[in-house]
């Protein structure tokens, strides 16, 4: 049994760490460095393998996220993944040329906002996490993505 006081101390201190979290993405989103320091990144992450695990978890957490898994309702999710996982191996200086559509056209008449934006980074935070990337590393990709907000959001 779990007394009422317990649970009460667990749920703040979940708070706390929910905040201490969205804290750390938005310096991280708003620290935009202008050319952010990549070197070694794309072997940090495991090469080409390593950036498909990262693309895939990320969205697998996306599709579980009651803020934004709607958006992507008729999504071809492996064709998302492959081209996400080629974009940020062309993000990181690996030897990839992106495919996909531009993020303008991509995302043009979403009406996407800051929040779903906040969301999905925080979601490939968290994947980054999951397969053991170092912090370090995870911010420079995030610093990479954070400038492409304005192609994809609008800030309210
Ligand atoms: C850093 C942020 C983001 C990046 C780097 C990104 C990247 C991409 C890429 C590479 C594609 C595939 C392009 C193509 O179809 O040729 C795509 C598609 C898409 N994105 Fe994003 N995106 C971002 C943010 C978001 C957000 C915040 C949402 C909604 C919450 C979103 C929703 C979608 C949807 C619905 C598609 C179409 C998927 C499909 O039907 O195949 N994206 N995005």
């Amino acid at each position: 049994m779990v007394s009422p006081k317990a649970r009460r101390t667990a749920l703040i201190a979940n708070v706390v760490v929910d905040a201490v979290f969205a804290a750390t993405i938005i310096l991280t989103l708003s620290s935009r460095p202008s050319a952010a320091q990549t070197s070694g990144a794309f072997e940090a992450f495991g090469g080409k393998a390593g950036l498909d695990r990262v693309a895939d978890r990320g969205i697998d957490r996306v599709l579980q996220d009651p803020r934004i898994k709607d958006r992507f309702a008729s999504s071809n999710v492996p064709r998302l993944k492959a081209l996400l996982s080629e974009q940020f191996c062309a993000l990181l200086d690996g030897p990839c040329t992106y495919t996909g559509r531009d993020m303008k056209t991509t995302h043009a008449g979403m009406g996407l906002k800051d929040k779903d934006f906040n969301a999905l980074a925080e979601d490939f935070q968290r994947a980054m996490d999951d397969v053991g990337i170092p912090f370090r590393y995870q911010n420079i990709l995030l610093a990479k993505l954070a400038p492409m907000d304005r192609d994809i959001a609008v800030y309210e």
